[in-house]
Formats: C-alpha cells, sequence, structure tokens
C-alpha cells in the first residue's frame, strides 16, 4: 500500500497531515509513505527529516496514484480529481458545504473520511482531531486575550502597588472552553465559566474555575451523544440575562458556544458588550460558526465602545508544529483501523468507519450530506 502527503494548498495552512515520527511508524508497518518536496516546511519539518524517516520524496504526490492520500484542509476539486480510481481520501471535509468536492470523489469511486465526524467516543479519543484542534484554539485564545488586555492576568504585589487578578468569562466549557480556561488559570487570572450542559460544572471546577449557571436539565441541554443542543427561547432568554449579569465585572470573555452542525448562537448582543468595563477583550472562538458575539467579524479584530473583538479563524494553523504533531497521530492511529495490515482493509460496519465515511464506491454514505445535496446542492 502506497500512503501520500501532499503539500497543503489552502493560503495560509501551514499543517501537515504526517511528521516525520508519524511517518516512520506507517513505514513500520510495511507501508510505502511519499512526501511531497517541502509538504512538512510551513510547520517545520524539513524533507531531509521525512527521508529519513523513511519517506520517499516526490514533486507531485497525485502521479504516482496513491492507495491513500493524507490531508488535512479539504482538496481542491482539481486535486480530488487527479486521486487514482477506487483510492480512499482522509483528511477534514465538511462534505455538506462542499457538494463540488463530494461529486469530484464519486466520479473516482473514492472512499473519503472526514475527520471532522470523527465521534466522540472512547475508542476513537486518539483519533479526534477536532478536540485535538479546539483544545490548541483554547489555548491560543487565552493567549490572544492576555496579549490584547492593557492589564496583567495575574494579581501583581508590586513596589509600585498591588494590581489585582484579570477577571476572565469563559462561555462554552467544551474541549476548547476547558483550555482556555485552564491556560488563564495558568496565567493566574480569575476564572468564571458557564455552559448549558450541566456535567460541564464539574469539569470548570477541577480545573479551578467557578461554575456560574443557570439550573438546566440534561436533557435539555444535551443530546444523546452528550454534545449540547439548542435550548428553548424561554432557557435562552435566561442565559443572556445570567450572562449580562456577568460582563460589567469581567475584563475578558472567551467564547466558544458550539452546537454541531447550526450557527453558532449569539450570546452577547452590542447592548451587552457595551457595559464591559473599557479595555475589556472578547475572543470569539465561535467565529468559524458565525460567531456568539452580535459584533463579531469573522476573520478581523474589531473596537466598539472601546472593547476589543478578536474573531480569529486561524489559530490552529498559527501552531503548525504542534497541530501537525497532533493531527499526525490523529491519522497514524486512524489509518490502522483502516488498514490493519499493509493494505486497505476496513469493516463498513465499524462504527468509526460508519461515522466518518462520506463516498464509497460512488454513493455517498453520509446521510446529511446526501441530504443536503438533494436540497439544493450544499449547505
Ligand atoms: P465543543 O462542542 O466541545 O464545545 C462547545 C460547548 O459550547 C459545549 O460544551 C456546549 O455545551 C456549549 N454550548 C452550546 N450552546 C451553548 C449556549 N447557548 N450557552 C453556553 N454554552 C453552550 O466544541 P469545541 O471543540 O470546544 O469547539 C468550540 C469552538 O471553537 C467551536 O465554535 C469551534 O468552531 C471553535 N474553534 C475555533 C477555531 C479558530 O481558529 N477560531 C479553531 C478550532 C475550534
Amino acid at each position: 500500500m502506497v500512503a501520500a502527503v501532499p503539500k497543503e494548498t489552502v493560503p495560509g495552512e501551514r499543517r501537515v497531515a504526517l511528521t516525520p515520527e508519524g511517518v516512520s511508524g506507517i513505514v513500520s508497518r510495511g507501508v510505502e509513505v511519499l512526501v511531497e518536496r517541502g509538504a512538512g516546511e510551513g510547520a517545520g519539518f524539513d524533507d531531509d527529516a521525512y527521508a529519513g524517516a523513511g519517506a520517499g520524496i516526490v514533486d507531485d504526490v497525485f502521479a504516482r496514484r496513491p492507495d491513500v492520500v493524507l490531508k488535512v484542509a479539504p482538496p481542491s476539486i482539481e486535486e480530488a480529481r487527479r486521486l487514482a480510481e477506487r483510492s480512499a481520501y482522509v483528511g477534514f471535509l465538511y462534505p455538506t458545504s462542499n457538494p463540488g468536492l463530494v461529486e469530484a470523489f464519486n466520479e473516482r469511486s473514492v472512499c473519503s473520511f472526514a475527520m471532522e465526524l470523527m465521534p466522540r467516543i472512547t475508542r476513537a479519543q486518539s483519533m479526534d482531531a477536532l478536540s485535538a484542534m479546539s483544545s490548541i484554539a483554547g489555548y491560543k485564545a487565552a493567549l490572544l486575550a492576555a496579549d490584547a488586555l492593557p492589564k496583567f492576568f495575574p494579581m501583581l504585589m508590586t513596589a509600585a502597588g498591588t494590581t489585582p487578578p484579570a477577571k476572565v468569562f469563559v462561555i462554552g466549557a467544551g474541549v476548547a472552553g476547558l483550555q482556555a480556561i485552564a491556560t488563564c488559570k495558568r496565567l493566574g487570572a480569575q476564572v468564571e465559566a458557564f455552559d448549558v450542559r450541566p456535567a460541564a460544572k464539574e469539569q470548570v471546577e477541577s480545573l479551578g474555575g467557578r461554575f456560574v449557571g443557570i439550573n438546566l436539565l440534561a436533557e435539555e441541554a444535551e443530546d444523546a451523544g452528550g454534545y449540547a443542543k439548542e435550548v428553548s427561547a424561554d432557557t435562552h432568554g435566561k442565559e443572556l440575562e445570567l450572562i449580562a449579569s456577568r460582563l460589567p465585572k469581567t475584563d475578558v470573555v472567551i467564547t466558544t458556544a458550539l452546537i454541531p452542525g447550526k450557527r453558532a448562537p449569539i450570546l452577547i448582543t452590542r447592548e451587552m458588550a457595551k457595559t464591559m468595563p473599557k479595555g475589556s477583550v472578547i475572543v470569539d472562538l465561535a467565529a468559524p460558526a458565525g460567531g456568539n458575539c452580535e459584533s463579531t467579524v469573522p476573520g478581523q479584530t474589531t473596537h466598539e465602545d472601546g472593547i476589543t473583538i478578536l474573531a480569529p479563524l486561524d489559530l490552529v494553523s498559527s501552531m503548525a508544529a504542534d497541530a501537525s504533531r497532533m493531527y499526525s497521530k490523529n491519522l497514524s492511529e486512524f489509518l490502522k483501523l483502516l488498514a490493519p495490515k499493509d493494505r486497505l482493509e476496513f469493516d463498513l460496519q465499524d462504527e468509526i468507519v460508519k461515522a466518518t465515511l462520506v463516498t464509497c464506491e460512488g454513493r455517498i454514505a453520509h446521510d446529511p450530506t446526501r441530504l443536503a445535496l438533494e436540497h439544493g446542492g450544499g449547505a
């Protein structure tokens, strides 16, 4: 079996699908690995390191007709059309909003797997790329907030007086939120957090944060898989009241509230943001899904009424070395499931395979993608 790692082509994408360490693990299982020249440059891994790990360095991996292509960002349609007939593709895909790509995979009868569809179950933990990337985003959000705030995060006692610690409020205590809490605590801030899932309380407290919450029943806030679901209008109103009550005493808000597959809920209106002390900072991690803050402009930093609102979209790529290490580990583990020996041989009934498979043998295997394509060619 030949596995190939192309150079990423999306502007600004610095990650690479496999690190040299990942390559050597795969090569040791009898798989031939080809890496496109310069593929690891953005993440700090040079061609010599890949060659030393046993990879073949080539100028055009697609021309070698590999059995499986491993990538980070979704391929362009041109790249997808160059995949070998009946080969496999693994990477982030977002298929419901990429109908042309899904069609290109089917034209070539490619079995495509979307890493963002990895189920959050214990057996798939080591393959959970979305969680790995979100924890990077949460960490980086805390650093950006500390950098943009014109105050110290920790309490400082100096000859020039004592400064109180910064007060941070994290909204949405999932993977990114918990990492943001942990990082803000390490930097010495006082941290409060809120999530609609009652189960988040214990996790916030275990990191030394204070959970502020409205009493919700687990059934109201969580679906069967433990993910958040949309709350009722009444609960949403109570939630806005709670958030509004915290903002006048908050220096930094980090928002991460996400309902899978939906636009992010607006949790901070323009009017609410205005009540924060001048100089305060909001980091809206939900920007890729539209943002939790009404003032958010995805991808930009804006200033409104003395408040700085950061809405970065490229946090993970800004930590390309560790992001690639984590992603490479996720992919290597997933590849063990898809190719337990030295060739592709996966069980279509396996829970992880079923959840991540988007196309196979010319058909769409992922129901939400099929529905999205049937209803107007993309969501
Ligand atoms: P997650 O699903 O683990 O966590 C989201 C949390 O939000 C859940 O705990 C959920 O209960 C909570 N939530 C949902 N609705 C809520 C509401 N109305 N009020 C309070 N809490 C609510 O998601 P994860 O992996 O932590 O990702 C969080 C966000 O970070 C996502 O929006 C994701 O797109 C973003 N992200 C941003 C990146 C960037 O570069 N800006 C990079 C990676 C992730």
